[in-house]
């Protein structure tokens, strides 16, 4: 069985500093990274930043500073970030690194070589904001400025000779693409539009640009410089040191299982990327998942609207468990969600603190006081115990499959509920009546203790430090975590010594 497994968030355009959309597209994809590992899976976990193109040539002119310096200074931000929300990403490309203008221009002579690229003349809409052409049919004119219908961003005519890639050639060949790999994009509802986007029809695209320099240029052809989404793309192959196809990298892990990016890019990724590969007859992704907006009220958070929820900010008041925890408990995933402090401190409160910590910090301090801080000895399970006990156990391989279909809400919603079984368990049990039978006292610690290991395992993906800190009371090392071990009843081995915990969560004090 291939225990490889491939991941990427979108590489992020360094034209401003992270906001909560780049924080989620990262954490979503640990979250499943984080999950594969504890699956026994050897994961390849690829993050970044996109640095050419007009829209960071011209933040860069603002400041007045050279574009390559520019993106020095904010692509740190965004490797910072990567640090501050704990992922667990094993690379970090930047397009301005030399590995990947090799890797681009590669695949550019490919498509060339192919006769899939030709030189025409482009005359046609484009957003500098979203790097995207648009045809006159996608375009609107509100209060005389002509923006996108799909993003509002603005749109301006641009006329200039351009090379072409042959996109319109590739329609029957995606459908059919498409068709054979019904779980290409994800979730359904992105599938249907995109399908629909091509039955529609495709024009030829084009794949470069002669007006302005910041980007790779054009082998052959030094006034032109490679469309930036053909070279943000190619990012992903750039990482496994394509164009080297024999080395371990590539065998390992491309075709990519997902990449992870937000609906806004939907096309480039669905449409674009997978003509370009099977254009230069290499494997399309496995995956492209489409997330939906992170919202602030019913706007998408943005830096032009103003209403950033900054990630930093953030983590700094609460913690970072607490934001990565809220973000995968509210949004449904898939879909736009509204995020608000508000709500994030009721989830920290009744979620984490409640439930959580509440759990963990009483049964301890029940072990404590009654069994002397060791693993009792348990004596037969009863029915009870078993419900609770083979109600984690028994979803191992429903869990395994919401990870692979990108069904976090579906995961995240099963934890929620096992922590309310679990304070519902120890209550029902009452353990402390139960001292003149101290066989089954011990038995409901043992149970309950249990229980905190298993869904400590199931939490680590999503909050792995807070997880950490409880599995550690076991002695338990994130190197020793598996998956697979929710599935056993006894893993906890009489009489070992258990650690004490200090609070999980602090409350957050409210006013009203
Ligand atoms: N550079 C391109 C991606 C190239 S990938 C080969 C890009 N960068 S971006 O910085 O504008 O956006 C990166 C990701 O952040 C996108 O997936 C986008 O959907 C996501 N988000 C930006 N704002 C968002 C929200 N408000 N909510 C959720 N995610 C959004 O596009």
């Amino acid at each position: 069985m291939n225990k490889n497994f491939y991941i990427t968030t979108p590489i992020y355009y360094p034209s401003a500093r992270p906001h909560m959309g780049h924080a989620y597209s990262s954490i979503v994809s640990d979250v499943i990274a984080r999950f594969k590992r504890l699956d026994g899976y050897n994961v390849e976990f690829l993050t970044g930043t996109d640095e050419h193109g007009l829209k960071i040539q011209r933040a860069a002119e603002e400041k007045g500073i050279e574009p390559k310096k520019f993106c020095d200074e904010i692509s740190k931000t965004f490797r910072n970030l990567s640090k501050i929300l704990n992922l667990s990403n094993t690379d970090f490309i930047r397009t301005t690194e030399d590995r990947h203008i090799k890797s681009v221009q590669n695949l550019w002579k490919i498509l060339e070589e192919k006769g899939e690229i030709y030189l025409s003349k482009y005359s046609g809409w484009y957003s500098v904001s979203d790097e995207a052409f648009y045809s006159e049919d996608e375009i609107k004119e509100e209060n005389g400025i002509n923006i996108s219908i799909s993003s509002g961003s603005k749109v301006e005519w641009v006329e200039e000779e351009s090379y072409f890639f042959k996109l319109s050639k590739w329609e029957d060949r995606l459908i059919k693409f498409y068709e054979e790999n019904p779980k290409f994009i994800l979730p359904k509802s992105r599938r249907n539009e995109v399908i629909n986007f091509v039955k529609s029809g495709l024009k030829d695209l084009s794949v470069s640009r002669k007006s302005f320099s910041w980007g790779i240029k054009v082998p052959n052809n030094k006034d032109h410089i490679i469309y930036v989404w053909l070279d943000a793309l190619t990012n992903y192959l750039s990482a496994l040191n394509y164009p080297d196809l024999n080395n371990t990298k590539y065998e390992n892990f491309w075709p990519a299982d997902v990449h992870m990016i937000g609906k806004d890019i939907l096309r480039f990724h669905a449409i674009y990327w997978p003509a370009f590969l099977l254009a230069a007859d290499l494997q399309p992704p496995k995956r492209v998942y489409g997330h939906g907006w992170i919202l602030s009220g019913e706007e998408k958070m943005s830096k032009s609207k103003g209403n950033i929820l900054d990630p930093l900010e953030i983590v700094d008041k609460y913690g970072l468990d607490p934001l990565r925890y809220y973000l995968l408990k509210e949004v449904s995933f898939g879909n736009d969600g509204s995020i608000t402090q508000e709500k994030l401190e009721d989830c920290i409160n009744s979620d984490l603190a409640n439930n959580y910590g509440n759990l963990c910090q009483r049964v301890i301090s029940f072990n404590e006081k009654n069994c002397s801080l060791l693993i009792p000895e348990k004596n037969k399970f009863v029915k009870e115990d078993l419900i609770i006990l083979n109600k984690i156990a028994d979803r191992a391989e429903n869990l395994r499959s919401n990870i692979d279909n990108q069904e976090l809400s579906l995961y995240t919603n099963f934890i929620v509920d096992c922590l309310f079984d679990a304070n519902k368990y120890f209550n029902d049990q009452e353990p402390w009546k139960k001292k003149s039978d101290i066989k089954r006292l011990n038995t409901i610690v043992y149970v309950s203790l249990e229980i905190i290991r298993k869904i400590s395992i199931l939490l680590n993906p999503i909050i792995p430090d807070t997880s950490l800190k409880v599995l550690k009371i076991f002695n338990i090392k994130q190197k020793d975590l598996l998956f697979e071990s929710i599935k056993n009843h006894e893993s906890l081995k009489p009489n070992d010594k258990i650690k004490k915990i200090d609070i999980l969560f602090k409350k957050v004090e409210k006013n009203d």
